[in-house]
């Protein structure tokens, strides 16, 4: 066997299975429907709960079988797309009542209900998709992979950018030792999740269209108020949601973490303000410590930086052509698409230009910028962006990767399409419950650190608690019967 061909076969063998997590992933069954095709279930359907409709419906082999969402208008939306679903305001009962005519259920319900619906069917025995961040605690996180892994079963945590093209790619290309091993990763985004107010007092009158109690469903009785929490601002909320860190970090943290094989870091520590305990700090600058693993020096070096401004200037972070200040500057185009999804194909980072949110590895041979999202990776070497497009065609060609689509409407379904295929027993899922609930608790612990300001938290991976004892209660949180 020549050299090269042995060289080629081993980086094939280890990109593919950096990509998939195969060293990971037991051998899933599926749960099919009759005629092998797949009938679904979906939770939450307003909002991302739409599209993650749209995409999975838009598999040829899937029966959309039962819709549910504690809001009225959402739930009378999704039904006029699928007129022959059964539609329900509480998952519970939609489980057992069809327990016999449900193949896989999709969570896309805010974070605190993700574990408590997900469990559920997963004790049923049912594949599950489970938006990101997978759990609101790390010890739900912890019951959501051991429950996937005893029972079996098919289970995809909602990172469709994972899927993406350019994702895959900066994998292969970190795993290949374009930069040598790494030993420092930045990553941020300057949206903001933070809240700096204390709880409202009062209530307002609760929508006819909405049950507030299967909304709050088993975090602690409160009162509505209207704006405050749904939709979308329990993102802000630390009952409910896990402010910036936990949206756009998970997608952001993903190819990092996929692309070094890390596991769950050794120390943590955020600085922020102090907390009101009602909401997240606005700005956040976390640090993460973790063991090495063959792609990284013997420990790496994690930062995130969000809210306005992220992120923090470092030198790390200088581009070519603008070596003395870091421009944040957009273009025009930069603008337009980061505010519609839909035409993110037409963003594209000017060199000098930082992009508004992204990931730079360091490592020993340069650095590799990768902008979120649908964009090349970039190396620099001694204040210069390097011309890798022969490796990118390399790693094209081997890894059978095809050209990049740009196009987030023809790429998002894939990811949302792998799930449905594992689930009729075709392949696997690239993000199961046994990947994501590491990253998440990864995600979670930078959270919990948010608790702590400029404090450094010991983490211990076998007893799944800290050192500080006063932050092992913000690993989970008990259960309100509602
Ligand atoms: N992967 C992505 O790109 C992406 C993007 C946005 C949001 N998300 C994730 O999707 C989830 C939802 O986010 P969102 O922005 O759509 O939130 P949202 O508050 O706008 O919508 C949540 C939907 O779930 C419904 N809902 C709430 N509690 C429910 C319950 N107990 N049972 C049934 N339905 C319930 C709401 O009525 C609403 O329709 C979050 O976990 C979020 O992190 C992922």
């Amino acid at each position: 066997m020549s050299t090269h061909n042995k060289d080629r076969r081993d980086f094939v063998k280890k990109s593919s299975l950096g990509i998939l997590g195969l060293s990971l992933a037991p051998s899933f069954i599926g749960k099919m429907g009759p005629h092998n095709r797949l009938r679904t279930a979906h939770i939450g359907v307003g909002n991302m709960g739409a599209a993650d409709l749209d995409a999975i419906s838009s598999h040829a082999l899937v029966d959309v079988t039962a819709l549910c969402d504690v809001d009225a208008n959402y739930l009378a939306a999704a039904k006029k797309l699928h007129p022959k679903a059964k539609v329900y305001s509480d998952y519970r009962v939609m489980l057992k009542e069809l327990k016999n005519e449900i193949d896989a259920v999709i969570v896309s319900t805010p974070d605190h209900t993700h574990a408590p619906a997900s469990m559920m069917a997963m004790n049923m025995n049912m594949p599950v998709y489970c938006q990101k961040p997978l759990t609101h605690h790390v010890s739900e996180a912890r019951a959501m992979k051991k429950l996937a892994a005893d029972k079996n079963l098919v289970t995809q945590m909602g990172i469709q950018v994972h899927s993406f093209y350019d994702y895959k790619l900066a994998t292969l290309l970190i795993q290949s030792g374009i930069i040598g091993k790494v030993h420092t990763v930045h990553a941020w985004s300057p949206k903001n999740w933070g809240y700096d107010g204390v709880a409202p007092k009062g209530s307002d009158p609760i929508p006819d269209t909405l049950d507030w109690n299967l909304w709050l469903g088993t975090s602690a009785e409160r009162s509505y108020k209207k704006g405050v929490y749904h939709p979308g601002n329990w993102r802000k909320l630390m009952d409910y949601g896990c402010g910036t860190l936990g949206d756009m970090g998970v997608h952001i943290f993903d190819t990092p973490y996929n692309a070094l094989e890390l596991d769950v870091p050794r120390t943590i520590k955020n600085e922020c303000r102090k907390p009101t305990g009602f909401g997240f700090p606005e700005n956040n600058v976390v640090t993460y410590e973790f063991p090495g693993t063959k792609h990284t020096a013997d420990s790496l070096k994690w930062v995130w930086y969000d809210g306005p401004g992220a992120p923090k200037d470092h030198k790390d972070l200088v581009l070519p052509k603008n070596k003395n200040k870091i421009s944040k500057t957009e273009t025009k185009d930069e603008k337009k698409a980061m505010k519609d999804k839909l035409s993110l194909e037409t963003k594209t980072t000017s060199e000098g230009v930082l992009p508004e949110q992204g990931a730079m590895f360091v490592g020993e041979k340069g650095r590799l910028l990768l902008p979120h999202f649908m964009e090349l990776p970039k190396k620099i070497v001694d204040g210069a962006f390097v011309d890798i497009s022969s490796e990118i065609t390399e790693i094209e060609k081997v890894n059978n990767m095809g050209k990049p689509i740009r196009n987030y409407a023809s790429e998002g379904p894939k990811h949302y399409h792998q799930f449905v295929e594992a689930c009729l027993g075709r392949g696997e899922c690239s993000a199961p419950f046994s990947y994501a609930s590491r990253l998440t608790e990864t995600i979670l612990l930078g959270v919990i650190a948010g608790r702590f300001p400029n404090k450094t938290l010991h983490w211990d991976n076998t007893t799944a608690k800290f050192a500080e004892e006063e932050a092992n209660q913000y690993l989970e949180s008990p259960y309100r019967e509602f």
